[in-house]
Formats: C-alpha cells, sequence, structure tokens
C-alpha cells in the first residue's frame, strides 16, 4: 500500500503459508517481511515452521531462493572492508568424515594477495566441523569481534572464526527449528542457509566443495550437482563469482577423523607430508578459488610458506603453536584394528566410520554437546590398497571402554577386504 512517499506492506501470514502449501511463489517483498519478522520474534515459531514444511513439500524457484538467502544475509552484520584491500575469498564444504581441508587451504590462499576471511560452523551428527578441530589447539580463540578479525585480515590475510550473535541470526533461529521439524532436507532452505552465511562475509570469489557418498549429506552424485547449481546461482545472482567442485565421501578424506587426530594430519599437510587424497583436494580448492597456479600453491605447501603461515594463524588467534607438533590430547585407549585376510581393501565405508566417531564421542547429537577432542580413528586404510593379514586397517582412539564397545560393531562392517 503506497501513502505518499512511504510504502507499507499488509501481510497475511496465514495466506502466505497457504500460497505456498499449494504450489505458488512469494514475492521479494514477502520474503524480506517474513524473515524480519521472524528475525525481531513477531512472527511466531509456529507460523514459520509451517511455512518451512510449506517450503520443504513445494520448493521454491530461483528468484525466491535469492530473495531468502539475501533477506537471511542482511538479517544481521555484513562484513566491510576499506576500500582497495586485495580480493576476499573462501571456501564452504557441505561436509564429510575426516574432512580438514580448510585449515589447510585458508593459510595456504593467505599468502596469495588475497584475504581469507573464514567463518566456519561445528559439527553436528556424523559430520565434523572446522571450528571444534580447531579449538582442540590449547588457547585457540574461535571468537572475535569484527574489528580484531579485520586488524588480523591486515596483518596476516586470515581468520578462521566462528558465527558472531551479528552475522545471520534469522539463520540460527531458522535452523534450530528445522531441526525439530522435519524440514532440514529442503534444497531452497539449505542454499539460503549456507550462502546467507558465506555471503555475509562479503566475498568476491567463493568455492564450494559439494559432497555425495555415504559420509555426506546428499547421497548420490546428481544431488550434489543440483544443489551445486543451486548455490552457484544464488552466488552469481548476488555478484560473487562461485566455483566449484563435486566429490565423493565415500570414504573418509586422508587417513584420520577427530578433532585433535585431523589437525596432526592437516599440519602434516602444511609441512608438505600430506595424504594424497587430502592434499590433491586442497590445491583443486586453491586453484579454483585463489590467485596463483595450482603449482606455486604445491610448493607453498612443500617449502614451508604455507606452514608459516598456520602458525602465524594459531598464534593470532592465541593458540599455542608448541603443540602442533605433537598431538596435546592423548586418549587412553587406543585399539588397532587388523587386517583378518590379506587382499585390497574395497571399502571403508565414511558413513560408518563417522557414526562410530560420534559415539566415540568426537561429535555433538545436540548442538549442546561436548565433543571429546581426544577420540576418533586414524591410520585409516584407504580403498584400493593392497593389505596382508595382520596389517593395520586403523586404530580407534576412545576415552573408555563402553564408547570402545559401542564404536567398535560399526567400524568392523565399515571396512571390506576383497581377497580375490
Ligand atoms: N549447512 C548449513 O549451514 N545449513 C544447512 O541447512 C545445511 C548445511
Amino acid at each position: 500500500v503506497a501513502c505518499g512517499e512511504s510504502v507499507f506492506v499488509i501481510v497475511h501470514v496465514p495466506t502466505l503459508i497457504e500460497r505456498k502449501r499449494d504450489g505458488g511463489t512469494l514475492t521479494t517483498v514477502e520474503i524480506e517481511w517474513l524473515i524480519a519478522a521472524f528475525t525481531s520474534g513477531d512472527l511466531p515459531d509456529y507460523q514459520m515452521s509451517a511455512l518451512a514444511m510449506a517450503i520443504c513439500c513445494r520448493g521454491m524457484n530461483s528468484d525466491e531462493i535469492t530473495a531468502l538467502t539475501r533477506a537471511m544475509m542482511h538479517s544481521g552484520r555484513v562484513l566491510d572492508y576499506p576500500a582497495g584491500s586485495p580480493p576476499k575469498i573462501d571456501k564452504h564444504s557441505t561436509g564429510g568424515i575426516g574432512d580438514k581441508v580448510s585449515i589447510v587451504l585458508a593459510p595456504l590462499l593467505a599468502c596469495g594477495n588475497v584475504w581469507v576471511p573464514m567463518i566456519s560452523g561445528r559439527g553436528l551428527g556424523i559430520t565434523g566441523g572446522t571450528l571444534d578441530k580447531l579449538e582442540s589447539i590449547p588457547g585457540f580463540r574461535t571468537a572475535m569481534d569484527e574489528s580484531d578479525a579485520l586488524r588480523q585480515l591486515e596483518r596476516i590475510g586470515v581468520f578462521m572464526i566462528g558465527q558472531t550473535a551479528d552475522i545471520c541470526p534469522a539463520d540460527r533461529k531458522l535452523y534450530a527449528l528445522r531441526d525439530v521439524t522435519g524440514t532440514v532436507p529442503s534444497q531452497a532452505l539449505i542454499i539460503a542457509s549456507i550462502m546467507s552465511k558465506k555471503l555475509a562475509e562479503n566475498l568476491d570469489r567463493l568455492v564450494l566443495d559439494v559432497k555425495w557418498g555415504s559420509g555426506a549429506f546428499m547421497k548420490t552424485a546428481f544431488e550434489a550437482e543440483q544443489l551445486a547449481a543451486g548455490l552457484t546461482n544464488v552466488g552469481s545472482s548476488m555478484g560473487v563469482q562461485v566455483a566449484h567442485v563435486i566429490t565423493p565421501m565415500n570414504e573418509p578424506l586422508g587417513r584420520s577423523s577427530g578433532n585433535a587426530l585431523e589437525v596432526s594430519e592437516a599440519v602434516a599437510a602444511l609441512q608438505g607430508n600430506g595424504p594424497e587424497d587430502l592434499v590433491e583436494l586442497t590445491l583443486d580448492l586453491a586453484e579454483r578459488v585463489g590467485d596463483q597456479p595450482r603449482e606455486t600453491y604445491a610448493n607453498w605447501l612443500r617449502d614451508g610458506t604455507a606452514w608459516n603461515k598456520f602458525i602465524q594463524l594459531v598464534e593470532a588467534q592465541g593458540g599455542d603453536a608448541a603443540t602442533l607438533e605433537r598431538n596435546p590430547h592423548v586418549a587412553p585407549i587406543v585399539r588397532v584394528i587388523e587386517a583378518t585376510q590379506s587382499g585390497t581393501v574395497a571399502k571403508m565405508d565414511a558413513g560408518l566410520i563417522g557414526h562410530a566417531c560420534l559415539l566415540l564421542g568426537a561429535g555433538r547429537r545436540r548442538t549442546t554437546d561436548t565433543v571429546d577432542f581426544a577420540v576418533g580413528c586414524d591410520r585409516i586404510a584407504k580403498t584400493g590398497e593392497a593389505v596382508s593379514a595382520g596389517d593395520i586397517l586403523l586404530r580407534v582412539h576412545a576415552r573408555d571402554e563402553t564408547s570402545l564397545a559401542e564404536a567398535l560393531p560399526l567400524l568392523e562392517r565399515a571396512v571390506e577386504i576383497d581377497s580375490q
């Protein structure tokens, strides 16, 4: 309704919910109003839940998803940078088992002439979170106010922090509702949730690692392609250059899963000794989003440049860099699982290993759970490797016999050896 210079929006919320329920579309103005009202508390959870379910069942077109993303992004602060600052770049992974890429990639990218303002999440369910892994470094602070974060970018070109209270509050509220209303799997809501947080970093370029497989959110490559297309479309329509890779997550990435164990493996990669799959994926992402050729990034992993940048990052955020080369979290029990026959490793199921790590205490079932930094699995054999009877297939790091006994049956099912 126009009244003089002002435009008032009259919204009858049940009508909007019914329209979406019946397969109709919402306008940008309606979506903006709904998200603003939800963030301020004027729109009650029961109406937002009903709307989320209608979106989950009916989907959204690309204009609606872009409007939803933009409204969620503007529900809080969008980072601001001084004029003339270097390009701001970041990566997002849809999450998997043993995925410690961010810990290697962020300092690696920051060795070039770019800024990497990385805001990451915590682990939930079977997929780990970068923040939990970083917090296993004694003293490492993942909370920082915006002005300190900006000063750190100016000084060393990178920060790795968690979402602050002011960034995308609408997403935090909506995610909590989705979690308890069966509406997590909606593609539209997933895209808006992921991109609103990343775009609040005010990026120039973003690279996405969209995973599929037993240890990923998306179970098939086709679903991952669809999600990647949706994420890319929103990013591009908001002026960000978005590249992506689609990667399988049927076995863990690298050879470890669990917070401190993964930091040790990331440290090895930053010192030029990382497992091949972790290093190759890191370089694939770096060359897609960074300002340097792949060979330069590969050299920076080998010649200590990336390692020095990581030490700067750890020290800048209060971490004790002296602990990086000796894992400070030692689990009381380390159980070796050996091959019972010779052959080729045919399966090392990421989903089952992720579940086992969750039972060991490496992950959270609810957002309020605490994680045990020490537990998890390492020395995980890779599929296609030849093993002899008695060789190590993986080692389990457990806090106690009870959690070990819960995890072992899953780990036994996770592994298959082809003796042909
Ligand atoms: N990650 C997010 O941040 N949000 C989702 O909805 C799914 C994955």
